[in-house]
């Protein structure tokens, strides 16, 4: 069992996208726990305050220290943390070798950034690893979150039913996945590949290698290593 517990101001920007689909099945076969919490709640003063203007006259708003640090020290204080993560475009860009590492950790906190982002003192203080989902800039942490948390609860052992689908994903070998297809074969006129459709389990196997080799030659040469390309 994992648990994340993502830190946000803004948490219906993560219930849907958390409590639906593959997300919604890990939870509910408990394979992961999905803890949200609203900064706000541990906002400062009457009108629990999470965001204050910059100091030396930048622009925009910053994610206060405080409600962060509460919320940080009362989650530490029920259980040791094995990543406290920020979400940011300055983080290292996510890819699978990260989201597999991160699967098998047992607790995790996910720090979305808003506005101009945090207070730079928990990041110096606090936060153990920063992860970017792409060189853009999202208007806030939560998609990033959403992104994180959905790659790695499909991991799960028992979150996806067919054992090898996750395993035979795009990225888990290095490469990009072969093209899949369903019925009916034919359909105005364009074939399913004869080979599929054979029977002959070790001449689909290769044809899905083959397949996964020459679309990623195409598409994303920079994937391919020497090593990865048969002699
Ligand atoms: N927050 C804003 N932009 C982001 C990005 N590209 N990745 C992760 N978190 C972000």
């Amino acid at each position: 069992m994992v648990r994340i517990d993502i830190l946000t101001v803004a948490p219906e920007l993560l219930e849907s996208p958390l409590g639906h689909s593959i997300p919604k099945r890990a939870q509910d076969k408990g394979a992961v726990e999905i803890h949200i919490h609203n900064l706000r709640e541990y906002g400062k003063g009457r009108y629990r305050q999470t965001d204050d203007y910059a100091f030396g006259g930048a622009a925009g708003m910053v994610l206060m220290i405080e409600p962060i640090f509460t919320c940080i020290q009362m989650l530490q204080g029920e259980r040791t943390y094995d990543e406290i993560i920020y979400l940011s475009p300055d983080g290292e860009r996510l890819t699978q070798p990260c989201v597999n590492r991160l699967s098998m950790l047992a607790n995790i906190i996910v720090l979305c950034g808003h506005y101009k982002g945090i207070d730079h003192r928990i990041r110096e203080q606090l936060i153990t690893k920063e992860i970017s989902i792409g060189d853009y800039v999202l208007s806030g942490g939560e998609p990033a979150a959403a992104v994180l948390v959905d790659a790695i609860v499909r991991l799960l052992p028992g979150v996806i039913s067919d054992e090898t689908s996750a395993l035979t994903d795009s990225f888990q070998d290095g490469l990009l996945a072969p093209p899949v297809y369903t019925r009916p074969k034919v359909f105005n006129g364009w074939r399913v590949p004869a080979v599929l459709l054979s029977g002959n389990h070790r001449e689909i196997a290769e044809w899905h290698e083959e397949q996964a080799l020459q679309r990623t030659q195409t598409l994303r040469p920079d994937l391919l290593t020497d090593e990865k390309i048969p002699s």
